[in-house]
This record gives structure tokens, sequence and C-alpha cells, in this order.
């Protein structure tokens, strides 16, 4: 059977230590198959050496990586905002067919049909600026089947998109995979619902990269099966809870069209909320009205105040956001020297009065003081950011999906650290995340986005004053 054979390949960045040593991989055609391995361990860097953007853009590399003749590969980034150049995904694809040298008379088709295969015909023309993470993502995938790709590099396609995406996309690319032929390889953290789609895993880990045998691709599958929760049970806030943010008719439309209908309701002071909803519901822009950085209808008021009153200098000094793309949070250079600048500025005593390696190593990471952010992995970055923004203290912290690409062990820690900090110095944490696994005990309250209404779930308000 004809494969990528990657033959005894080793790979280092500039003056590091090799990332993956001397990995060989046989990785059939025509099927699909799964990264799987702990943050940093090598998976974006394989699939960037597959691309054949790796070492032409950095690193040393020794041996081989073959792909058969005439194969063309696409490949998707983890963060799918940094692929695009052009304004609208009508345009991004115009603009890469064109690239192509695909014949003029055939871009119109072409761009069609893979906007509706991905299910976005209707946002063909909407700017890039706007569009949620899950439905950039579907961009992306867009782009690649109109390229025809036959081998398409996937890296975390899924870390922040909700359930309904996730499994509408894996069905996507297992029809392309039957009706093409085509080759997909995913990396990925989260492995629930994979069986349908893949027995083939490959295990990174300490500087290796091993094919699972069929069985071992298989119990591993099935577990994260079983160990996948939806499970989150939490209660209404009672009417007697402190109340840090109020808001009264909150709406929010766009290109006219209601994104949600006016609600009214209250954050609670120095609790944990998570809020959850489909992708492109409104649950960053929610969190971004909050943070005065997004236009909405209604009045948004903290400890009283309507915030459009109060400065920005004062309000940011309360209220702090996690972007969801961690390139945009960022303002200085080495781990360290953000670290320290946050340390300088923080108000959280519990973190202030750590060292930047003891503060890595709460998070789980070794000592990265000297690297650059920019060269971290996926879930590197998430870490730090988490870290930056809990050092910040902010009485408010905004965070939307703080726990994208990150493994459970990571995840735990991060949770841990939470969790810890909240105990020595209370803070008011607004959540976005799709995923609730291990959740359960951090959050307080539970925020729902789904069909344009906002609501607390849990029981009645009546039961949980009693
Ligand atoms: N440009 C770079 N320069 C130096 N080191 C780098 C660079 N890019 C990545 N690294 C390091 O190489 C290691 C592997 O990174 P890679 O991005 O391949 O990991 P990953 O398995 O994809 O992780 P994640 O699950 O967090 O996305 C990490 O320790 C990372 O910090
Ligand atoms: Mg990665």
């Amino acid at each position: 059977m004809e494969s990528i054979a990657i033959q005894h390949l080793t790979f280092s960045y500039d003056g590091g230590q090799p990332i993956l040593n001397d990995v060989s991989l046989e990785l059939p055609l025509h099927t699909s198959i799964i990264f799987s391995g702990p943050i940093g361990s090598g998976k974006t860097t394989l699939l960037k050496v597959i691309a054949g953007l790796l070492p032409k853009y950095g690193g040393n590399c020794s041996g081989k990586v073959v792909i058969p003749h005439g194969q063309q590969i696409g490949m998707l980034f983890q963060d799918p905002a940094m692929q695009f150049t052009m304004d609208t995904p009508q345009h991004e694809l115009e603009f890469t067919l064109e690239n192509l040298q695909v014949p003029h008379e055939e871009i119109d088709k072409q761009v069609k049909s893979a906007l509706t295969f991905v299910g976005l015909e209707k946002l063909a023309q909407q700017k890039l600026t706007t569009l949620s993470g899950g439905q950039l993502q579907r961009v992306a995938l867009a782009i690649t089947i109109a390229m025809k790709a036959e081998i398409i590099l996937l890296d975390e396609p899924f870390s922040s998109i909700d359930e309904a995406n996730r499994q509408f996309l894996l069905q996507k690319l297992t029809q392309l995979q039957n009706e093409r032929g085509t080759t997909i390889i995913i990396s990925d953290h989260d492995l629930h619902n994979y069986q349908k789609f893949s027995q083939l895993v490959v295990q990174f880990h300490n500087s290796e990269a091993t094919l699972l045998s069929p069985h071992d691709s298989s119990t591993l599958l099935n577990n994260a099966d079983h160990q996948h929760s939806t499970n989150l049970i939490t209660k209404i806030p009672p009417l007697t809870a402190n109340v840090v943010m109020k808001l009264k008719d909150y709406a929010v439309s766009r290109n006219q069209t209601p994104l949600i209908n006016p609600t009214s309701f209250n954050i609670i002071q120095n609790k944990v909320t998570l809020l959850t909803g489909p992708s492109g519901a409104g649950k960053s822009t929610l969190l971004k009205s909050i943070a005065k950085l997004a236009p909405y209808q209604g009045e948004i008021t903290y400890k009283g105040q309507n915030i459009k009153k109060i400065f920005p200098g004062k309000y940011y000094s309360k209220v702090g956001l996690i972007f969801q793309e961690t390139n945009q949070q960022f303002l200085n250079v080495t781990v360290g020297e953000e670290l320290m600048l946050s340390i300088k500025n923080g108000r959280n005593p519990f973190l202030t009065q750590k060292t930047t390696k003891e503060l890595l190593s709460m998070v789980g990471l070794p000592d990265i003081s000297q690297r650059i952010i920019y060269s971290l992995s996926g879930g590197q970055r998430k870490l730090i950011q988490n870290l930056v923004m809990l050092i910040m203290g902010q009485e408010i912290l905004l965070m939307d999906e703080p726990f994208a690409g990150l493994d459970h062990n990571s995840l735990q820690r991060l949770l841990l650290l939470i969790e810890q900090s909240k105990h020595h110095f209370p803070q008011t944490i607004l959540i976005v995340s799709h995923q609730l696994d291990h959740l359960a005990g951090i959050v307080d309250y539970h925020l729902s986005l789904t069909n344009r209404q906002l609501s607390y779930q849990g029981g009645t308000q009546n039961e949980s004053q009693r």
C-alpha cells in the first residue's frame, strides 16, 4: 500500500534539543490517522515537516519524509485566523484558487461547492474577522477542499468548537475520505468520538512518535469515549447572591439579524460562571461586550455604574479578557519578560510573590523563561496566557476558551491553579468553554446560550432559594 514514509527523522529547532528523535513511520494513504500526545510533544512540528514547511522555514532536520508523487497537501493550522489574508470566505477561496491557477470559469463553481460542503454558503460574504472560531475552522476546511488536496493535515481543528460542530466536521471529513480517498491526519488532545473515523493513532512521547497497533489504538479511543462527560450539575444563582454585573435587556444583532435576543441577567461576584452554546451563537461577542470591545443593545452595569460611563483605564484595571486566539494577548518577547511584566503590574498576591520558574512549574512547564513566546507550542502558549491573566488579578476575568488545546495533565494543573488562586484571592470569572470535562469542581453557575436565549442552567429560582 502506498504511504507517507517518514524515515529516521530527527528534527530540532535552531540550537535546541531534538523535538523528534529518529522517528520512522509508515502512514498509509487513503486512511485517517490521529496524532495524539502531550502539549509540546512535536505533533505540530511533524505536521509541518510533512507539509514541507519545516525545515524550509526553520530548524534542522536529518532523515527523510517521502510523499508519494503527485499528492497535493493542504494544512489547517492550530490558529485558523492566522492563515487568512483576504476579508471574506468567498474572497479567501477565490484568492487560493487563483494562486493555484485554476481556470477562471472553474473558480466560481469550486468556491460554491466547497462552501456548501462545509455548510457555510450563507456566510460567504461575511467579514472573516466577525466569524466564530468554529466558523473559521470551516472556512479553512473549505479551502483545502477547494484546493482538492489529496492529503489534508489538520492541527487541532476542534479545539475551540462545540460538540455539534465537531460531529459535523468529522462527518464531513469521513465523507471526503470515502468519496475521494483523501488521506487525513488530525492532531487532537481530545480523542472522544473518533472510533468511526479512524483506527490509526500515532502516539507522541519523549521525542518519539509510534504508530499504535489497531488493538491499542482502539483501546485508546474506546477509553476516551468512556471518559468523556458532558455532565455538569449546577444550580441557578440564588436571589440573595452578590451581583457584580447586571445585564439589562442585553441584545446583539449582526447584519440586521438578531444573534442574542434581549435578556436580563446578573453575574455573581467571586464565583465562576461557565458560558456554553453552539459555535457562532455569540459567546465571544458577549464577553467582548462586557469588555467594552463589541457593540450591544441594552445596558451593562458594573457595581451599579453603566460601563459605557467608566473610563477605559479604570475599567480595564477591573476587568481582564483572555482572547480566544492566543496571539492577540502578548506584548513582550520572551516568556520570562512577559511573566515579569505581569508580576510587576499584577494584583494577585498569591501569584505575584512567586518566581517565574515557580509559576511555570505550577502549570507543569519546565523553565522556558528564555523562549520566545511565538515559538511555543499551541498548548504551551495557552498556559502562559492563562498564567499572565491570573497574575494580573483583575476583579473580573473573562476567559474565552482558556482550556483549548490542553492535554489532560495540563488541564488538571491549570484547574488546580485556578482553584488555589480563587481560594487566596477571590475573583469573578466568566469562562466560555465548549469542553465540560473536569470543570465540575470549579464551576459555580452555568449560563447557556441556545436559540438566541441566555439562561442559567439548574433548578428553578425557587428551588435554589430554599
Ligand atoms: N519555532 C520554534 N523554535 C523553538 N522551539 C519550538 C518552535 N516551535 C516549537 N518549538 C518547541 O518544540 C516542541 C514541540 O512543539 P509542537 O508545536 O510541535 O508541539 P505540539 O505537540 O504540537 O504541542 P501542542 O499540543 O501544545 O500544540 C515544544 O516544546 C515547542 O516549545
Ligand atoms: Mg500543536
